[in-house]
């Protein structure tokens, strides 16, 4: 059980991320961001997904855009327009907070023992970093889904290269990943290969996870071929929970912030010499390239 700040554009695997966390970790706060919808959004969302499902933490409103030009993309065939599958009415409003300050007082108030949660674009956790450099030794880890390695196949979900989540802000992203926070990331590497079926959400007995999916798993099967779910952003709660499931890897990692590869995750491949080095005086970051999918999903679904 860990102190965690969650960080999310919510979206519906986020929700269900939300809905693992909160059973399993003490969540100090949600920040939100935009990402799979605009940050109001995402502010009425986590609203509205805590009360359902009896979760007493603070909603905070995080960055709206990212820090260089916003990629034009459409999250609403995956999630819904309003990012939880088009079938809640929502009454909540979009005030709350200053997501980025609040990140910065509890982690300077808690030194060593916050965990940050982030399953959106990085904006938020860079604004805060770039404000308050001296937060950065306190941080006790941060857990991203986000990138792509391409280890088994699985390379880029928003073009060949490059995950959503980074993609999103790409220099945001560069600057977390690249910094000397503890970071552990877990790409589609891993995150793509942990599927749940309608089913399986169906016999969790949560309604509002039933609700949300629907049009999630329609998706998954009609555009991109697969019957299930993928639980993407999920498995960082599973990291917190089991990091034993996992294989991990060392090395820097930087991200491309122009041209035809914007938002591909590169990590150190080789210890050749040579004269351009992108990744002198970046932070080793522990990536996690291979799940145990079974174990990982066993884990979540009797949690649930
Ligand atoms: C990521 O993109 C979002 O749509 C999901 O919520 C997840 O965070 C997967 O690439
Ligand atoms: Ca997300």
């Amino acid at each position: 059980n860990r102190k965690i700040i969650f960080d999310t554009d919510i979206g519906v695997d986020d929700a269900f991320a939300l809905a693992y966390a909160a059973k399993t970790q003490t969540i100090l706060g949600i920040t939100t961001v935009f990402g799979n919808v605009p940050v109001g959004q995402a502010v009425k969302n986590a609203k509205l997904f805590a009360r359902q499902i009896g979760l007493d933490a603070p909603v905070f409103r995080g960055c709206s855009r990212p820090l260089g030009l916003a990629q034009i993309s459409n999250s609403a065939k995956v999630h819904g327009s309003d990012g939880l599958g088009d079938v809640l009415s929502n009454p909540f409003d979009d005030q709350a907070d200053n997501a980025v300050s609040f990140i910065i007082d509890t982690i300077k108030s808690q030194p060593g023992e916050v965990t940050l949660v982030a399953i959106g674009p990085l904006t938020n956790i860079a604004m805060a970093i770039n404000l308050a450099p001296e937060i950065i030794p306190l941080v006790k880890e941060v857990v991203i889904m986000g990138g792509a390695f391409g280890t088994h196949g699985h390379a880029g979900n928003v073009s060949p290269q490059s995950e959503f989540n980074i993609w999103k802000d790409p220099h945001a992203a560069d600057q977390v990943l690249s910094s000397a926070l503890p970071v552990v990331v877990l790409p589609l590497d891993v995150t793509h290969e942990v599927l749940i079926s309608g089913e399986e959400i169906r016999q969790l007995n949560v309604p509002i996870l039933t609700q949300i999916s629907q049009g999630y798993l329609k998706y998954s099967l009609e555009r991109e071929g697969f019957e299930g779910m993928a639980l993407h952003d999920t498995l960082t709660i599973s990291w917190l929970n089991h990091p034993e499931f996992y294989t991990t890897v060392k090395s820097p990692v930087r991200v491309v912030t122009e041209g035809i590869s914007l938002g591909q995750t590169l990590r150190r491949l080789t210890h050749l010499a040579s004269r351009y080095d992108p990744f002198a005086e970046c932070g080793e970051q522990t990536l996690c390239l291979q799940v145990n999918a079974q174990l990982v999903r066993e884990a979540f679904l009797s949690c649930l």
